[in-house]
């Protein structure tokens, strides 16, 4: 029986178990698929228990996508550059760090705005976190030619920029102005999310054919999803980011590659607008 889970604190909020178990189902795959609740000091000790049981490997969520990193034996390539490890897998008792949340941003976009190209376009990304690592690696490595970065905090943004060509910071309170060469724009803090702040953004200056994403998907239309339609822009909800980030993790753990299909798609959102 293949064994795997996800690492957080708190995880009660986590949807992977859901989708795990429902690809496990649909591939008649004997897994489990544990959230397991992991304090930042218990960390180790609860990491070396998980390969004393057995498993094939585990995703990792907040707040755990840094400090991971130092208990893996091998860190792959994308994980390095984006400076998170967000999948783990257990091979022969050595960790080895992976990092799928760049490609499932990409790819939820890929699938989302099919006609979308990718190849020397301008984004604003906002804010300067794990998720927009993720998003500013993605973004370049699928061809965007510049990058304008902000965050409440500019210091976080100025360090995160230092780790990539092509990434300008500006001030936060500039950062409506700033949108007005950009061809995609990008919510990347937690600002909009349920439980959170709004995030204060007017939209006007943006270019008509830009494509709005957020990566926050509860509430599945945030005020930036709904005031970007108001505006008839193109926009990309989280969810399918959620969805595509677990099919290289799935397949790390079992050799096949998942589908995001409709009952999928139906049931995550589902559960994203309950
Ligand atoms: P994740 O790994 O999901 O990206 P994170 O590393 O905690 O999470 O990053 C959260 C992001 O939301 C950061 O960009 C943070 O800005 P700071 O660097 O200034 O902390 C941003 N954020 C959180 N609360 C915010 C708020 N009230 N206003 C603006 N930005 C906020």
């Amino acid at each position: 029986m293949i064994k795997a889970a996800v690492i957080g604190h708190p995880i009660s909020h986590s949807l992977s178990p859901l989708i795990h178990q429902y690809w496990f189902k649909k591939h008649n795959i004997d897994a489990v698929y544990h959230a397991l609740d992991i304090a930042p000091a218990d960390l180790n000790a609860r990491v070396h228990a998980l390969i004393d049981d057995g498993y094939a490997g585990f995703n990792v969520t907040v707040p755990h996508k840094q400090k991971i990193m130092q208990l893996c034996d091998d860190i792959d390539d994308t994980a390095r550059a984006v400076g998170a490890v967000n999948t783990a897998l257990i091979k022969q008792g050595r960790i080895i760090g992976c990092n799928t949340d760049a490609y499932g941003y990409i790819e939820n976009i890929k699938n989302n705005a099919p006609s979308f190209d990718f190849r020397n376009k301008r984004a604003l990304v906002l804010g300067a976190g794990g998720a927009a690592r993720a998003v500013v690696y993605g973004l370049l490595d699928a061809g965007f030619s510049h990058i304008t970065l902000t965050n409440r905090t500019q210091e976080n943004a100025q360090i995160l920029a230092r780790d990539f060509k092509n990434v300008d910071v500006v001030d936060w309170n500039t950062r409506e102005k700033a949108c007005i060469d950009a061809d995609l724009l990008t919510n990347t803090t937690v600002l909009g999310m349920k439980g959170q702040e709004e995030l204060p953004m007017d939209l006007s200056y943006l270019p008509d054919h830009a494509l709005v994403c957020d990566i926050v998907y509860k509430p599945l239309h945030t005020t930036l999803i709904r005031n970007a339609q108001a505006r008839n822009l193109r926009t990309i909800t989280g969810i399918g980011m959620l969805l595509h980030q677990a099919r290289p993790a799935f397949a790390a753990w079992t050799n096949i590659w998942p589908d995001v299909d409709e009952a999928l798609i139906d049931m995550i959102t589902a559960r994203a607008l309950s």
